[in-house]
């Protein structure tokens, strides 16, 4: 009872979500919900094939089908202009309806516009195809000897290659992490409507309304300016938004060949063949240590699935590079091209593959050499980076294991597997850390005061959940000395000022940087205009009336200064889990789980930690549960749908601890404020693997745990 008053004490503190109460009363206006007048509606139809290529297609009875407007194949659909161009790459984006060639099952064949929705689904089962089927492959684990070197990727080596293999204590394992869905609640979603031959408007699920104001301006070669991209709320996205999809240039191609506005969202099915996700991956870790656990060696080695037509590479093997002092490191990354769709980043992309090998592997030494897995992280911290020799703009990762060790109850773990039951389960503790580089680019924001002495606070930047407004207001209020009653956001379109796609856990950096400069330039401003050093008694709304202003504003552009790059930046995580395991069931259930993160200053106690369990929560998913099945036979997902494709729900979850360092970093910006997006799911998922182990000797390399793997 005294630790749950604690928790909720922590986690009332500070300013609720600023559109909290639109989101949960319905106001909060998502893309879909824009019906603008004489909306018609798009379906796809997709591959039934996994490899091969489109022999004929009838559409006759989709397109005389009730409600019809048309169906645009590769065989009548308008070119697009973009297309045209001769790729950049020898592979590149898939380009929807541009040729007969199938590379993967579910993969758009036809696009059926119809004036409802419910009649456009109906003429999409009308069509019908005939295939010319080739061979495929969809395992990644059958192909492994397939693998490439991505384009200009070489190996890392520092110090002698493969070290590890002559050290006193060694470990050398494999670990699979299969095919993980974003999955966001709110289904990718464009409507597209032309306000003329070379104009357009497009309310979009997306992360970043500038990059997709490019994106479309470049496929239909218009002045970006006439692109306006709207997207002032979006409901998840995990990284599945960061890139316009093909989705997205159809409906604005249909809308443009019919001068109608059409809405296209995507069903729960095409959301694992649309958007991308986290590619299916293997893995081999080999370490080596000193029998006082000082590593000597650290080798990785990492496969990840692409698409036969373009490549996604993501730094799974960088966090070997990155975490530990370790005096010979390798790392080795491979791509193997499968028939599916192209993988896109997913929170913490590559790192949260990677830490899942590094840091099951870290655990697996600690047992090796019989020691605490935390005594064997603290040995061998990195007290400067050990890629550079770059000091670090701040590091208080000690501290981190300190406080969540304290919160877990770290002393009750016994190192011994399998010998602590409760009421009849078995009991395991288990860590994991995360890393995440700190970013910080440029953006734009405007800060108006108004003669009533509110504020006004004006940036393109969308918020896809993390609270990207409320963290603005947190800063702004603090800054000006505002309530932040008196403070409103406007975000999420691309006519306001320019500020960064919100990915790689560097909005608040970046965007908060801008709000806070604009803040001091438009206080300075006040103070010229009050003409006394610290505005008198006069508060801002008399010192606009004194001067019979309605209002005053500001428009400034923040970015990192070169100090910056003098020193490595990076936020850090430590993930701490408590696990039950039902000895003949094998059913694992999360008991507790304390996340700590060292990401600087924190602004916005609330939403971040909603950020880190959020985090938690996803790291879980990787770790139990998530996974898309394919049937290799065919090449097909069976599992596309949230009956089979399980997340974690609120009974697989407990009540979660998420702790902060909150020590300011000096260099990053003027906050002192690192990001915590992806270091929330860095590191969870081997957290739980470690813990099943400690609770049942078994050592599950091939994610998700399901019980079937520890009976
Ligand atoms: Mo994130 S994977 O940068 O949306």
């Amino acid at each position: 009872m005294e630790n749950i008053k604690k928790r909720k004490a922590s986690a009332t503190e500070g300013l609720d979500r600023v559109d909290g109460r639109l989101k949960v009363t319905g106001k909060a206006k998502y893309s879909a919900e824009y019906n603008t007048k004489g909306l018609v509606y798009g379906v796809l139809a997709g591959s039934t094939i996994t490899s091969g290529t489109i022999k004929t297609i009838d559409a006759k009875a989709a397109e005389n089908a009730p409600g019809v407007l048309a169906v645009y194949t590769y065989l009548n659909s308008p070119k697009i202009p973009g297309y045209q161009d001769p790729p950049t790459q020898p592979k590149g984006p898939f380009r929807i309806f541009d040729d007969n060639k199938i590379y993967f099952n579910g993969q758009p064949v036809a696009l059926v516009v119809a004036d409802t929705f419910e009649r456009a689904q109906y003429a999409a089962t009308l069509i019908k195809v005939a295939y010319d089927k080739a061979s495929f492959q969809t395992d990644l684990k059958s192909n492994i000897s397939a693998g490439v070197s991505p384009r200009n990727g070489k190996d890392y080596v520092k110090g002698q290659e493969d070290a590890y293999k002559t050290a006193p204590v060694k470990i050398e394992q494999e670990y699979i992490l299969p095919t993980d869905v974003h999955n966001p609640m709110e289904l990718h979603t464009i409507i597209a409507n032309w306000d003329g031959d070379d104009k357009l408007t497009v309310w979009d699920k997306t992360q970043g309304v500038l990059g997709t104001q490019r994106s479309i301006a470049q496929a239909f070669k218009l002045d970006p300016k006439n692109v306006h991209v709207i997207s002032p709320f979006v409901g998840g996205a995990f990284g599945a938004a960061l890139r316009t999809w093909q989705h997205e240039i159809a409906a604005v191609m249909a809308a443009k060949a019919l001068k109608k506005p059409v809405k296209l969202v995507l069903s729960r099915a095409e959301m694992f063949t649309a958007v991308g996700y986290r590619p299916y991956t293997w893995q081999k870790m080999g370490l080596g240590a000193t029998p006082d656990g000082k590593l000597v060696g650290i080798t990785h080695e990492a496969s990840g699935q692409t698409s036969m037509y373009e490549d996604f590479t993501e730094g799974t093997v960088n966090i070997s590079q990155l975490m530990y002092a370790c005096p010979n490191v390798n790392t080795r990354y491979r791509l193997v091209s499968l028939n599916v769709n192209t993988p896109t980043p997913m929170r913490g992309p590559g790192e949260a593959t990677g830490a899942i090998a590094l840091e099951c592997g870290m655990d697996e030494l600690a047992y090796a050499l019989n020691m605490d897995p935390i005594d064997l992280r603290v040995v061998n911290h990195a007290d400067t980076d050990p890629q550079t020799g770059k000091p670090y703009s701040s590091k208080f990762l000690k501290d981190a294991y300190q406080l969540g060790a304290d919160a877990i109850g770290w002393k009750n773990r016994n190192r011994k597997p399998a010998s602590v039951t409760e009421n009849g389960w078995l009991v395991g503790y288990g860590m994991g850390t995360g890393m995440f580089g700190a970013y910080r680019g440029a953006a734009t924001v405007l800060a108006r005061l108004l003669a009533d002495g509110t504020l006004d606070l004006e940036t393109a930047v969308t918020d896809i959940g993390p609270g990207t407004g409320t963290a603005m207001t947190n800063i702004a209020s603090e800054v000006m000395g505002v309530a932040a009653d008196k403070i409103s956001v406007k975000i999420g379109d691309s006519a306001l000022p320019p500020s960064p796609t919100q990915g790689g856990s560097s909005v608040t950096s970046t965007v908060g940087s801008a709000v806070n400069d604009a803040c001091v330039q438009l206080k300075e401003k006040l103070k010229e205009l009050s003409g006394t050093a610290e505005g008198g008694n006069l508060s801002y709304a008399q010192i606009l009336q004194a001067h019979n202003l309605p209002q005053l504003e500001v428009t400034v552009t923040s970015k990192s200064s070169p100090e910056a790059a003098k020193y490595a930046m990076y936020s850090w995580s430590v993930h701490f889990m408590k696990v039950l395991v039902h000895p003949t069931t094998g059913v694992v259930k999360v008991d507790k789980a304390v996340s700590v993160a060292d990401c600087g200053t924190i602004v916005s106690p609330k939403t971040a930690r909603s950020q880190i369990i959020g985090g938690t929560i996803m790291g879980t998913g990787m770790g139990l549960m998530e996974e898309a099945v394919i049937d290799h036979r065919y090449g097909r997902l069976v599992n596309n749908d949230f009956a089979n494709y399980h997340v974690p729900i609120q009974a697989d979850i407990p009540q979660l601890e998420a702790l902060f360092v909150n020590k300011p970093d000096p260099y990053i910006n003027p906050m002192g404020a690192k990001g915590m997006g992806e270091i929330a799911t860095i590191g969870v998922a081997a957290a739980l693997a470690n813990a099943v182990f400690n609770a049942t000797g078994k050592r599950v390399r091939d994610l998700p745990i399901t019980p079937d793997k520890l009976i």
